[in-house]
């Protein structure tokens, strides 16, 4: 039988305490004996020399020992010794210290066809590492989120909240959180709803997802907006819609356009306030004649209001729901622009003839949202701290949109045009004629940017070619840093034919 009389191969011990050190004793002999440098039948070291050996209290080892033999994984002899069990399969297993299993290839091969088809071009956000990167398009200002005053009023929540609060939460959300929305887009956005027509959800997403599976039969058509937000029509394509799209120009999506493409679709999905990628804002005869198509055809109208809080100039428009009268429309807001990305909240706001039914349809998605989580931003929302934030964040925001143009002008005249924007926390850059934005974009993320070509989000559409740049995340340091290197990788001309 194979003898250990000493073990050299444990890492180092991380500290003194006594609680850790058997701990770190047990993870270690495990880990040997799972992996296979400790096989089967071989002799442990007698307590006292394990001790010695490791400067460990004899006690240490003893608890360390208990707890493998509790598990299975060593016996003890009365009299001969302690041996690795034998019941254990031979060759090494899998744990955290042997070598992770190799990557699957990347492959929906074995998913549904269902399945397949939805994930057509989906591509998967990596999580980032740092905040604040140049020129990152879906970030507000993590680095000036209080997250002081967020853990203060999360740590008074949960210690007053009543242990009602740990059960199952309501479909459409935690009342008070409810009434706190209604009441914030009411005031801010001129949307008109009582708190029963909130559902609250995991952020913008879901409510999309939400709204493609309970409103729409497959193929059934959607009026999207071309260049658009891949999220909706992914999600909505998902769903088993008809994606057509339609043409957005200065005054939003072109309604005459869409009613010759398409006029008796199920669903037109816009983002009125601030269109995404171009960021115009649709204009107040747009609005009427949308409306109207809406009310003829029987059609859904989806209002994306993912950050338009954030108006620097020009008129602020209230959403397109307050002016509906006939209960087309379904809007959309969400709290992961405004406060922070990782709180996966949003909401909808529905006709109130769809409560009922969406509350039900929850139930076959996640019966509900995190009842904890919501009580912590009804608190920031009720105790004004919300409003706060979103108020000093307009003219952060604003600021850092003036870096970025003035860096921009100085730097890169003639090579990148940048859309001093009117709202939002991204902007539009255009490149010269003939430039391909993919070829640019990707020299861009060679330097170290994160950038999004505007082709991205163009559906069908040509586009002249251009950038996407995320600004209100980077402080103003990083802007003109970023700015520089961007100047350097668009001057790099054989990478951008
Ligand atoms: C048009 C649009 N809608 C919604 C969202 C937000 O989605 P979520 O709340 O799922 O993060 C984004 C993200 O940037 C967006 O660009």
């Amino acid at each position: 039988m194979p003898k250990m009389e000493t073990f050299q191969d444990l890492s180092l011990h991380p500290s003194t305490n006594q609680k850790e050190l058997w701990r770190w004793l047990y993870t270690e002999l495990r880990a040997a004996i799972l992996d296979g440098r400790l096989r089967a039948g071989t002799r442990l070291p007698s307590t006292r020399s394990l001790a010695v050996q490791y400067e460990l209290s004899r006690g240490t080892v003893i608890t360390a020992f208990d707890q493998l033999q509790a598990e299975g994984y060593i016996r003890t002899e009365v009299g001969s010794g302690t041996y690795v069990a034998t019941g254990l399969p031979d060759g090494p297993l899998p744990t955290s210290r042997s070598k992770p299993a190799p990557a699957l290839p990347q492959s929906t091969a074995t998913l549904s066809k269902r399945a397949q088809a939805q994930l057509k071009d989906v591509v998967v956000m990596p999580a980032p590492h740092s905040v604040g990167k140049a020129f990152r398009a879906y970030e507000p200002a993590i680095d000036l989120f209080p997250a002081d005053l967020w853990a203060r009023t999360a740590a008074r929540v949960l210690r007053r909240a009543p242990r009602s609060l740990y059960g199952h939460g309501s479909a459409g959300g935690y009342q008070p959180l409810r009434r706190a929305i209604a009441e914030y887009v009411g005031s801010s956005r001129g949307v008109r709803c009582t708190p029963e027509q909130i559902i609250v959800t995991s952020g913008a997403q879901q409510a999309l997802d939400l709204l493609g599976r309970f409103l729409l039969d497959p193929g059934d058509s959607v009026w999207m907006e071309d260049p658009g937000y891949p999220g909706a029509w992914q999600t909505l394509r998902a769903a088993g819609a008809r994606i057509i799209p339609v043409p957005v120009d200065q005054d939003g999506l072109n309604v005459a356009a869409a009613r010759k493409l398409s006029p008796r679709a199920k669903m037109a999905y816009v983002t009125p306030a601030n269109q995404f990628p171009l960021g115009v804002t649709m204009s107040a005869d747009r609005r009427i004649e949308l409306l109207q198509w809406a009310a003829e055809a029987g059609a859904w109208i989806v209002e994306d209001e993912y950050d338009a809080e954030y108006r620097y100039f020009g008129r602020p428009v209230a959403a397109l729901q307050s002016l509906d009268r006939s209960g087309a429309v379904i809007y959309v807001g969400t709290f992961t622009k405004m406060l922070f990305n990782a709180l996966r909240l949003g909401f909808l706001v529905l006709p109130l003839r769809l409560v009922g039914a969406f509350e039900a349809a929850r139930t076959l998605v996640d019966r509900h949202p995190p009842t904890l989580d919501q009580a912590i931003l009804s608190e920031f929302i009720t105790e004004g701290h919300f409003g706060h934030h979103v108020r000093k964040m307009r003219q952060i925001y604003a600021e850092r949109m003036a870096v970025l143009k003035e860096a921009a002008d100085e730097h890169l005249g003639g090579l990148l045009d940048v859309t001093n924007a009117a709202a939002g926390m991204k902007t539009v850059a255009w490149l010269k004629t003939g430039t391909s934005d993919k070829a640019a974009a990707a020299q861009a993320r060679r330097l170290g940017l994160e950038m999004i070509e505007l082709s991205e989000f163009s559906i069908k559409q040509p586009l002249k070619p251009g950038l996407l740049l995320g600004f209100a995340g980077c402080n103003p340091d990083e802007l003109r840093r970023g700015v520089s290197v961007l100047a350097a990788a668009l001057r790099n001309p054989p990478a951008l034919r």
